[in-house]
């Protein structure tokens, strides 16, 4: 069997810290530049020319006020804070770009499914089915407190509301118009045909949504789902919807059994295992040779922050890491925060024993995932072990720096990729799903649950 090609998303966030805290204040980092429409089509045409076949963009809505008990930390050093709207600078990219596809992460705990449905049709639309949905329930306190609520809805129960909202966006996105039901007859006037414009009924434990969708039928209908559950409910979660999943941990021995453990779960579902594509969180520092790129990786520690780091991770983890010392070995504790990330680096094998000293160093560039650093040769030498061992699909590439690292990437690895045969040299398609499966599927599989929800019903 030929060896799979590596896909490639570029992980980026509306923000100025997204995974390398500190490395803004790098010479030329453009991070800073977040809140400018040059920044993200600059950074997308750059993409695109690497022939990545995504952009994915991270979002929280709340602040990172878990270290140290409150959020100074987070805004002094620009933790993830101020962060913007990851879905408004979308249709700029799409208009300098043909094929690269926009991966947006929107909480369905805090959304509402008949406006978000909307949402993303618009940018089905807009970007002329190049978009995917990153499902994510949220973890942050801070966001419950200022939407209404006291506290998190707990973490299982998350998961419960985020599987009615995928049901109620199924049924608007395929099942309330036909394919044939907009007719734009100007002799007649008719743009629509109503009888061809369906009620979707639903009527939930938590949502009610009596109407049609609001919005015509997009080239993908149900935009590309991406999802990154981790714990059972996650994983359960991810098994049965996700087309794409996002792993994160700091060595592939910790990936290898949840990769294999959601894609037997998605072929319970009675879904193709091997259609459900993954993708590890990975950083990649990369010169000529083995020594320059020491060399810069060497540079860029100059600049990180290492209490911005354990601001991330406190955030992520619910746990706040000023209350440990230093050397201190990290403990599972319960709380409503991501479950998985703290159970991640408490029960990692007994070699490797996580203190927040070791936790900040990690975490500082590139977050939780690994760092690969090296020439073009022991770069692509590493991607291609990890993928192979753990059985994903592709990276989501972090930066260190940004746009540097992507350049780098895409000037030295990605040509050694392509000699190997392990990495594509055209797109194909154009939607976002044609490029995971192949022209022509514009829509879900048919092995995928929003099928079922497909306009079957005779005309009234
Ligand atoms: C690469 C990656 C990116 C993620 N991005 C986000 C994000 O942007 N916003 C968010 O709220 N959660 C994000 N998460 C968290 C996941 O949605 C999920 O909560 C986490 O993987 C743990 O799964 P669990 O909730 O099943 O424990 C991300 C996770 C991973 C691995």
């Amino acid at each position: 069997m030929a060896p799979k090609l590596i896909r490639l998303n570029a992980f980026d966030m509306t923000c100025v810290v997204h995974q390398s805290p500190g490395l803004w204040r790098l010479p030329g980092d453009r991070a800073t530049e977040y809140n400018t429409v040059k920044y993200w089509t600059d950074l997308a045409r750059l993409l695109e020319r690497g022939l990545f076949e995504g952009m994915f963009i991270a979002d929280v809505v709340g602040i990172y006020d878990v270290y140290q008990g409150g959020p100074e930390t987070a805004v002094k050093t620009g933790t993830q804070v101020p962060v913007g709207d990851p879905r408004l600078a979308i249709s700029a990219m799409a208009a300098v770009t043909e094929h690269l596809g926009f991966g947006v992460t929107v909480s369905t705990t805090y959304a509402k499914p008949y406006l978000l449905a909307r949402d993303f049709s618009t940018l089905d639309h807009l970007t002329g089915g190049r978009v995917a949905w990153n499902i994510v329930t949220s973890y942050l306190d801070s966001a419950a407190r200022n939407l209404g609520l006291d506290q998190q809805v707990s973490h299982d129960r998350r998961y419960d509301v985020a599987n009615e909202f995928l049901e109620v966006c199924y049924k608007l996105w395929e099942s309330s118009w036909e394919d044939d039901a907009v007719v734009k007859d100007s002799a007649t006037g008719v743009y629509a045909d109503p009888t061809k414009v369906h009620a979707i009924e639903h009527a939930g434990e938590h949502f009610t949504v009596p109407g049609v969708h609001l919005c015509e039928p997009s080239p993908q209908r149900t935009p590309v789902i991406y999802q990154a559950g981790f714990s059972s409910k996650g994983r359960a979660f991810a098994a049965r919807h996700a087309e794409g999943i996002f792993v994160a941990a700091p060595r592939a021995g910790l990936i290898t059994p949840h990769v294999a453990a959601i894609r037997e779960a998605a072929a319970a579902e009675g879904r193709d295992p091997q259609s459900v594509k993954f993708f590890a969180l990975v950083t990649v520092i990369v010169a000529e040779t083995d020594a320059d790129a020491r060399a810069k990786e060497v540079e860029y520690r100059r600049y990180v922050s290492h209490e911005s780091a354990l601001t991330l991770f406190a955030g992520w983890t619910g746990v706040d890491l000023s209350k440990y010392g230093l050397d201190e070995v990290l403990q599972m504790e319960q709380n409503e925060a991501i479950h998985s990330a703290l159970q991640t680096f408490t029960q990692d094998d007994a070699a490797q024993q996580w203190t927040p000293r070791k936790v900040a160093e990690l975490v500082a560039i590139g977050g939780v995932g690994p760092l690969f650093v090296g020439s073009p040769k022991t770069v692509a030498d590493q991607l291609e072990a990890f993928l192979d061992e753990t059985d994903i699909d592709g990276f989501n590439l972090a930066y260190a720096t940004t746009p540097g690292s992507f350049e780098d990437f895409i000037d030295l690895v990605v040509p050694e990729l392509q000699a190997r045969g392990r990495y594509r040299t055209a797109y194909e398609g154009s939607t976002l799903r044609e490029s995971f499966y192949g022209a022509g599927q514009q829509h879900v599989r048919t092995d995928h649950p929003a099928f079922g929800y497909k306009v079957t019903r005779a005309l009234v």
